[in-house]
């Protein structure tokens, strides 16, 4: 398969940087809003033929270089025993962690609990859009903890993840460990299944102190990233507000890192290892302005920047919001592919 996207991430030359957008099949899309009038999310992402409907759609409806996996991060967590719902106002364990006496002996494995992914998987190779990629992904470990221990909603101060990783260490690391485990192995098995290059979400990267992240969560992160890469497969970390923290992703843990908006690509890029290509970063609340506003940033920050480095992904510094204009969203994605980035 030629393109452009899957050329970058191998670390060949193209004319222009590939474009993809985190969380772009979802909520903004017409499309999907239609879908979601008569099915929930639940039903979307578990019946293989709407999963592979939804996932293929950002191709058509906005032109993007690759697809990602239609699922959720937080199914991880089920296949450790457990109970997830997704209500209107977002995603809830009916028995978050922190209500047992000991949550490591709650953790049970039951790997069968993801075998709708697979299905999703073969069903989105048979039906592939226009020859693009898909891409895989799980969450990252911190992120994963903290939501294992959400009793609220609307709560993204995760007190009880984190009150709970400085009173019980041990205990913490038993849950990361477990959590890695099951991570590997359906990493490895959306590899077995097709996937062609796999994303690890670290949204709340940025929640502890960077040593602490860096001494907790990297060395497990890094198995999971290092054994999808010895399966062939190219790798993102995504260790989102980790700042100059992302020093620390070099050659030996990801392929490529991604970026959020809080810091420049260039300064990206003078910190992290030559070797690690960089993805992001545009502000997603950008596309809240008019067109001729979202190019001056393009044409100001973005080109010269692709201009000079190959080894880049364009992406947003966070995921797609629901309620951004959606031609804005092509705007932007229809320059990524009709600017002249003057490469050599
Ligand atoms: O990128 C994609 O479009 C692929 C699918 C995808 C979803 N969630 C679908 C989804 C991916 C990669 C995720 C990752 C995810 N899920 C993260 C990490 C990335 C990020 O955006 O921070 C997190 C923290 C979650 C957990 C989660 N799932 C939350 C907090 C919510 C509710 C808030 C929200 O974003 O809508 C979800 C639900 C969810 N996951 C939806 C979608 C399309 C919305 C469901 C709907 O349409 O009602």
């Amino acid at each position: 398969m030629n393109n452009i996207f899957l050329d970058t991430i191998h670390g060949k030359k193209t004319e222009r940087p590939p474009v993809w957008f985190m969380r772009q099949a979802g909520r903004v899309l017409p499309n999907y809003r239609a879908l979601k009038e008569n099915y929930t999310f639940s039903e979307l992402m578990e019946d293989p033929k709407l999963a592979a409907e939804v996932t293929w759609m950002p191709i058509y409806d906005l032109g993007v270089d690759a697809a990602i996996l239609f699922s959720d991060i937080l199914v991880v967590p089920e296949a450790l025993g457990m109970s997830l719902k997704f209500t209107d106002a977002g995603p809830e364990f009916g028995a978050p962690l922190h209500t047992f006496d000991d949550p490591v002996a709650q953790l049970k494995r039951d790997m069968s609990k993801l075998d709708h992914v697979y299905g999703a998987i073969d069903k989105i190779i048979e039906t592939r859009a226009e020859g693009k990629p898909l891409i895989g992904f799980c969450g990252g470990l911190l992120t994963t903890f903290c939501f294992m221990f959400r009793d609220n909603v609307r709560d993204i101060t995760f007190k009880n993840a984190t009150e709970f990783l400085y009173k019980n260490r041990k205990a913490s690391e038993q849950i990361i460990d477990a959590l890695a485990e099951v991570s590997i192995e359906y990493a490895l098995t959306q590899v077995k299944h097709g996937v062609q290059a796999f994303q690890l979400f670290e949204t709340y990267g940025g929640l502890i102190p960077e040593d602490l992240y860096l001494e907790l969560f990297l060395p497990a992160s890094k198995k999971i990233l290092n054994a999808v890469r010895d399966a062939g497969v190219p790798t993102i970390y995504f260790p989102k507000d980790l700042g100059n923290g992302i020093k620390a992703i070099d050659k030996e843990v990801a392929d490529f890192v991604g970026i959020d908006w809080r810091m420049s690509l260039q300064h990206a890029r003078d910190i992290v290892d030559p070797e690690v290509g960089l993805q992001g970063n545009l502000d997603p609340r950008l596309l809240y302005a008019s067109q001729p506003e979202i190019e001056k940033v393009l044409n100001e920050k973005y080109l010269p920047f692709g201009r000079d480095n190959q080894k880049w992904i364009f992406n947003l510094g966070h995921g797609i919001l629901p309620d951004l204009p959606v031609e804005n969203v092509k705007f932007v994605i229809d320059w990524v592919k009709s600017v002249d980035w003057g490469r050599k």
